[in-house]
Parts: structure tokens; sequence; C-alpha cells
């Protein structure tokens, strides 16, 4: 560049030095003929190029103009992002009713334009620590993105797992609970509302601290994503702890023949998380008329879930429990009580229905299990619950 511009000036100068007065007159004439020779077409060009950007559109004449119209597009696409991503912190600041009705939030169109791995959200409802989290964490390795995991504990109590635990910064905004009354529910409808929040969830499970696995990962993700029944417990019980707690004030909303009994531990699909969270029309009256001795959490979702949609029930819990040492509460399994006798006793053979055949497995959790319990469960897991 710079040395054709140097070679130009010394072609000039050789003919200012060797030219004649006449021919130095002349020159800025020609000088000038020229500039308004460039002026015209720089105006003509000018007035062609508003005329092509009027009729033939801005990206036509100018294509280098395309790469600042690009985040443009890509500011669109991570607003649909806004959209299917999860939280990133649970901790957020709104009340029940701000939550329940923005987790009552469903899309209309049942096919998902994004891929889609529909994931399980574990829901543990618990007062505190999680004695046996060293076997979730073992039951979960390798299974990111098919797991979401919320906890609900007693608001007093400061969760300090590492950050390498599946548990880390999973614990939603809680409050005081009570066993039997409708704060039960309230938790449960809380945990519900948090895990909807993220449009990946697809099945929703309710576990406590003493509960374990009783498979592995990926039978567990099988049983529950086949079915086609979700497994809530409800039965229609015509004793005095069934049909005995049912208050007739709650008529229209619910008849005697509409009422169900059954364990809390519910493992549910999207489609019945969200009539439980948009629920405004059953829960007034369960409030009012289910007061111990009629414990709500035993009759609200059996009930009002089997009235909306008793065709996909299976009327079943997963989750184990041994009540055949009788009295008010399930057994609490502890050290002594972990050989291998009672994990076969636990996954032993049984009958149910799932999607309308036999099967013999049953249960894909069980509980309760004592602090005491991880060790000798944690020893017997890869040999009896294969992980
Ligand atoms: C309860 O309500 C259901 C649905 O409305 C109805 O079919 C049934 O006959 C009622 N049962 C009683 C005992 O009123
Ligand atoms: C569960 O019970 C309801 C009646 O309460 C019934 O309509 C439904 O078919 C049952 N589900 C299965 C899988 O048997
Ligand atoms: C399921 O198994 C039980 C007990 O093994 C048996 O009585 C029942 O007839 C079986 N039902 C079906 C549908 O095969």
């Amino acid at each position: 560049m710079q040395s054709g511009v140097v070679q130009m000036m010394e072609e000039s100068k050789d003919h200012l030095v060797g030219g004649r007065t006449n021919q130095t007159r002349a020159f800025p004439r020609r000088l000038l003929q020229l500039l308004m020779l460039f002026l015209l077409l720089c105006f003509t060009f000018s007035v062609a190029s508003i005329y092509m950007i009027k009729y033939f559109g801005f990206h036509s004449i100018v294509p280098t103009v395309k790469p600042s119209l690009q985040p443009c597009i890509e500011e669109e696409w991570k607003n649909i992002e806004l959209w299917i991503n999860p939280p990133s912190n649970l901790l957020h600041t709104m009340n029940d009713k701000e939550l329940v009705w923005r987790a009552s939030m469903a899309p209309k169109i049942k096919k998902y334009p994004f891929k889609r791995d529909p994931k399980i959200a574990f829901m543990f409802l618990t007062k505190g620590p999680l004695p046996l989290a060293p076997i979730w964490e073992r039951f979960f390795k390798r299974h990111q993105g098919f797991y979401s995991i919320y906890i609900h504990s007693l608001p007093s109590f400061e969760a300090d797992f590492p950050a390498s635990s599946v548990f880390y910064k999973r614990q939603i905004p809680s409050q005081v609970t009570e066993w039997g009354k409708m704060s039960m529910c309230d938790a449960e409808r809380r945990l519900l509302a948090n895990a909807l929040l993220d449009i990946s969830n697809e099945w929703f499970v309710l576990l406590s601290e003493s509960c374990i696995p009783i498979y592995n990962f990926n039978v567990i993700y099988k049983y529950i994503s086949q079915s086609k029944h979700s497994f809530v417990g409800a039965f229609d019980d015509p004793g005095p702890f069934g049909r005995g707690r049912y208050d007739e004030n709650m008529l229209p909303e619910v008849n005697i023949s509409q009422w169900r009994k059954g364990s809390q531990w519910f493992e549910i699909s999207r489609k019945l998380a969200l009539y439980i969270v948009e629920d405004t029309k059953f829960y007034p009256k369960f409030a009012e008329f289910c007061r111990p001795a009629c414990y709500v959490d035993e009759h609200y979702f059996p009930t009002m879930l089997t009235i909306q949609a008793s065709n996909l029930l299976a009327n079943r819990s997963i989750t184990w429990v041994d009540w055949s040492r009788g009295g008010a509460h399930p057994a609490t399994f502890g050290i002594s009580d972990i050989t291998e006798e009672f994990m076969k006793r636990m996954l032993g053979e049984r009958s149910c229905m799932y999607n309308d055949r036999n099967t013999s497995v049953c249960y894909l959790f069980a509980r309760k299990f004592a602090p005491s319990a991880l060790e000798p469960l944690f020893l017997l897991a890869p040999k009896y619950l294969g992980f």
C-alpha cells in the first residue's frame, strides 16, 4: 500500500519536473473534472442504494449486517430456556399462595417443542437430617438428569451437605408440620409445587428420612415411567378408622361412598400433582371437617384423587412398611434387625397388579429404618438391592 502511494507521488513529480508551464496550469482543471465525476458517481450510487434498500430489503445488498442481528435471535432462544430450565436456586421468597398459583400453570400443548428427559422428583419430608443419605447417594450415582431432589425439613434445621452431595442446596422454603393435621398436607403440597416448577419432572415420589430404595435406579425408573397408574394407596375401609372418620358436612363435594383411606407415601404423575396443587374445591372441606381423630393426611389426597381421576390410580402404595408387630405405629428397624433373612423377607415373593397384569414386584421403597440401620443396609445393599 505505502510503496504504491510513494510510486504515484514519484510519477507526478516526474511530470512536474519534465513538463512545461501550460501543462502544470492544465493539471488542476483536469483534477477538478475527475473530482466532479467521482462525486457524481458517489451520488448516483447512494440514490441507487436507497432505492434498492427500499425495494429489495436490507439483507440482499448489505449481507455484512446479518451478524449484528444474530444476538436478537439468540435472546429469543434464551427466553424459551427461561421456561424450560429449572430454577437455579430453590430458596425463593414466594409465599404458599404465590407458589401454588405459579405451580398450577401448565402448558396446553401436549407435545414439548424441545428434548425432554422426564425426571422423577424425589421429595423428602423430614424433620431435619437424612441419616440414610449415604444409601441414597449411592442409589443416585451416575443417573444425573433423570431425577431431582427436594427436601422439606423443619424451618429451624440448617442443612450442611457438602457441595458434592446430591442433597446439596435441595432444601425448599419450609414450615412447621404436625402429623395428622392439614399442615402435613400443606407440606406435601409445598413439595409438589416446588417440584412442578421444573418442567422436566414427570413423576413425584414422597419419602421420609427413614425410607430407602429397595431396587436400583434403573429398575425403579422403568417401573414408574412405564406404569399406566400412579401409586396412591386408596381403599374403602368400612370400619371406624375408615368410613367412621367421614363427616356429612363434606357434602356435596364428598359423599360416603367416595371416601378413601391410604398411606401418605405416594408416587404420582405430573397430571395428578397438578390436581393436588390447584385444588380449591376439596381443600376447605377437608381443612374444616377432617380434624383429629380424622387424620387428614390419610384421607385428603386418596379421596380427592379417587373422585377426580380414579382410572389413573393403582390404589396401592409402593412403599413397604411392616405392620405385623401390631400397634398404632409400624415397626422401626435398627441395626440388630438388618440381617440377610430380613432382606429376603422385605423383598419376598408377593403378588399385585401392574399395568393390569400380575407381578411379584410390588414395592420400590421401604420404611421405617432407624439411623443405626445404615451400616448393615449399606453393606447388604449391593447383594440384595442391586446398587
Ligand atoms: C356419591 O356421588 C357419586 C358421584 O356423584 C354418585 O355416583 C354416588 O351415587 C353417590 N353415592 C352416595 C351414597 O350418595
Ligand atoms: C382403583 O379404584 C378405583 C375406584 O376407587 C377404580 O375405579 C380403579 O379402577 C382402581 N384401579 C385399579 C388399577 O384397579
Ligand atoms: C395373580 O396372582 C394371584 C396369586 O398368585 C392369583 O390368585 C390371581 O388369579 C392372578 N391374577 C391374574 C390376573 O393372573
